[in-house]
C-alpha cells in the first residue's frame, strides 16, 4: 500500500484554496435523488466519500456525470430505491442519508447499515426514530436497514440527541411528507443549513434551519437544482493548525470565517495570530504555542473532527494541555501513533492530559481513520525527520489533493509505494489496526 513520506520541520508558506465541505457533499448527493431529473452540483470535493456515493447512486440507477472540476451533475430519473451494495454502503458513514432520501421520494428504502470511521459507537437510532414518527415502518433485514411506508405524514419529533446525521436525514424524507414535521432539538451545523438551501432550491419548503427548531411543510414533488457546496472548515482548521504546528504563515482562502471562531479563539488563545476578512484567514504563528484546554461540543463549540490534528498542536505547547471530547465516546485512537513521535499524552476516560514536548521525531505511523490520519500528517510536518504515513486512504476519504496542497504552501511530501521505503529493520513495522 502506498504509504506518504513527510520530511518534516519545514514551515508552511503561502496561500491555500479551501475545497468543498465533506459533510456537506455527502448530504448534498444523496438530497439530489429526490427530484426526477438532473440536478447540478458545484464546488464537491474531490475526496473518496464522494466517489464513493456517486458510484453508489450510479448502481441504483442515477446517471452521474463527474465530479470533474468540481462539478457533478446527478440525473436520477430512473432511480431504483434498492440495490446499494453492501460494499460501498460500509464504506462510508454518510450512505445512512440514503434511507431518509429513498424513503421520502419512493416511500421504501432498503440500505446496508452504514461504516464510517472507528471513533466509538455510532447508532442510528435517532434517524430511525424520525423515520417512524414520519409513519414508516423500519426494520433491520440481514444487516439492512428496510423503511417503507404507505404514506410519509408530518409530524412533531423531538431528538434525544442533537445528532446532525438525524437531522438532515429526517428533514431529507420529510420534505415529500404530507403536512408539516417539526423538528426539534436539531443539530445546527453549517452543512444543515447548506443542505436545507439546496432543498429549497429543488422547491422544498424547510425554514429554521441552523437553530435548534426546524420546519419542514411537504410539498408533492421535488424539482432538479444547482447548488454549490460550502466550504469545508474541518479541512482550513486543519490547515491552519498545520500551520501553527510548523511556525508558518498561510491564507486559507474560499473559507467563512464565521464557520471557524471556535477553532480560531483557540488558535488565538494558544498565541497564533488569527486574521480574517471576508473569505480568508491567515494564520501566523512564529512562536511555540502555549498550552490551551479545549472542549469539543456540537456547533457552535469546538469540533470534534478537528481534534485530532489540534492535539498534535498542543504536543508541541509550552505547558500542558487539556483535550476533553464532548461528542464521541471514543476518538483518541490517534495517540498510540503520535506517541511514536515523541508525543507526551495521557488518555483519561474522555480527556487527554497533553504535557507539551520541544520537538516531535518523524517515525513510520498508520492512520486508522480520517481525522487520525490528519493528526498524523500535521505531527509529521511539524516534527524533525521523516514520517512514513501508512493508511492514506483513511486520510483521502475527507482531504482533496493532500500532496498537491500541501507542497504547494512548502511542505515536503511525497508518495511512496510502501515497500520501498528505507526504514531500518529493527524500527517497527506498523500493521493496519482497524479499519473505518
Ligand atoms: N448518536 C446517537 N444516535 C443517533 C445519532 C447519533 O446516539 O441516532 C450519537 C453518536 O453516537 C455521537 C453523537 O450522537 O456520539 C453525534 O453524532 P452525529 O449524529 O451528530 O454525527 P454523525 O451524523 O454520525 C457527522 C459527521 C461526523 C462528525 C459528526 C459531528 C458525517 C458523514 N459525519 O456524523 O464527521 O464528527 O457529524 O459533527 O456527516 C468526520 O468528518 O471525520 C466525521 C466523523
Amino acid at each position: 500500500m502506498a504509504e506518504l513520506l513527510i520530511h518534516g520541520g519545514n514551515p508552511l508558506n503561502g496561500d491555500l484554496v479551501i475545497g468543498g465541505r465533506k459533510n456537506s457533499a455527502v448530504a448534498v448527493v444523496p438530497a439530489s435523488i429526490l427530484a426526477a431529473g438532473t440536478s447540478t452540483l458545484e464546488n464537491l470535493p474531490a475526496i473518496g466519500d464522494v466517489s464513493t456515493y456517486t458510484e453508489i447512486l450510479a448502481r441504483l440507477g442515477a446517471k452521474v456525470d463527474g465530479p470533474a472540476g468540481g462539478v457533478l451533475q446527478v440525473d436520477a430519473s430512473n432511480m431504483r430505491p434498492e440495490g446499494a451494495p453492501m460494499d460501498m454502503v460500509k464504506r462510508i458513514r454518510a450512505s445512512y442519508y440514503l434511507l431518509g432520501a429513498l424513503l421520502g421520494r419512493f416511500r421504501y428504502a432498503r440500505v446496508g447499515l452504514p461504516g464510517g470511521c472507528d471513533i466509538g459507537q455510532r447508532p442510528i437510532d435517532q434517524h430511525l426514530k424520525g423515520f417512524r414518527a414520519l409513519g414508516a415502518e423500519v426494520s433491520i433485514d440481514h444487516g439492512e436497514v428496510v423503511a417503507q411506508a404507505d404514506a410519509l405524514v408530518g409530524t412533531h419529533i423531538y431528538l434525544d440527541i442533537a445528532s446532525v446525521g438525524a437531522t438532515i436525514n429526517i428533514m431529507l424524507a420529510a420534505t415529500l411528507a404530507e403536512g408539516t414535521t417539526v423538528l426539534e432539538n436539531c443539530a445546527k451545523e453549517p452543512h444543515i443549513v447548506d443542505v436545507a438551501s439546496f432543498l429549497n432550491a429543488m422547491g422544498a419548503r424547510v425554514v429554521g434551519a441552523g437553530t435548534d427548531t426546524i420546519k419542514i411543510r411537504g410539498v408533492k414533488e421535488l424539482r432538479p437544482a444547482r447548488h454549490a457546496i460550502i466550504p469545508d472548515e474541518i479541512e482550513a482548521a486543519t490547515y491552519a493548525i498545520a500551520v501553527a504546528a510548523t511556525r508558518g504563515d498561510v491564507t486559507l482562502v474560499n473559507v467563512v470565517p464565521k464557520h471557524l471562531d471556535s477553532v480560531s479563539a483557540k488558535l488565538r488563545e494558544a498565541g497564533i495570530i488569527v486574521e480574517e476578512n471576508g473569505d480568508w484567514i491567515r494564520i501566523i504563528a512564529p512562536e511555540r504555542p502555549r498550552a490551551i484546554t479545549v472542549k469539543t461540543l456540537p456547533y457552535p463549540g469546538f469540533p470534534t473532527d478537528a481534534m485530532p490534528p489540534m492535539m498534535s498542536l498542543l504536543s508541541l505547547a509550552s505547558g500542558t494541555s487539556v483535550i476533553s471530547e464532548g461528542v464521541y465516546e471514543s476518538r483518541f485512537k490517534h495517540v498510540d501513533e503520535l506517541q511514536r513521535m515523541g508525543t507526551n499524552i495521557r488518555v483519561e476516560g474522555r480527556s487527554a492530559v497533553i504535557e507539551g514536548v520541544e520537538q516531535l521525531n518523524g517515525a513510520p505511523v498508520q492512520a486508522t481513520n480520517l481525522r487520525a490520519g490528519a493528526s498524523l500528517v500535521v505531527a509529521g510536518l511539524a516534527a524533525q525527520g521523516r514520517t512514513y504515513l501508512g493508511g492514506v486512504e483513511h486520510v483521502e476519504r475527507g482531504y482533496e489533493h493532500l500532496e498537491e496542497k500541501l507542497r504547494s504552501i512548502g511542505a515536503k511530501i511525497e508518495r511512496t509505494p510502501g515497500e520501498f521505503d528505507d526504514r531500518k529493520d529493527d524500527e517497527p513495522r506498523v500493521v493496519n489496526l482497524g479499519q473505518d
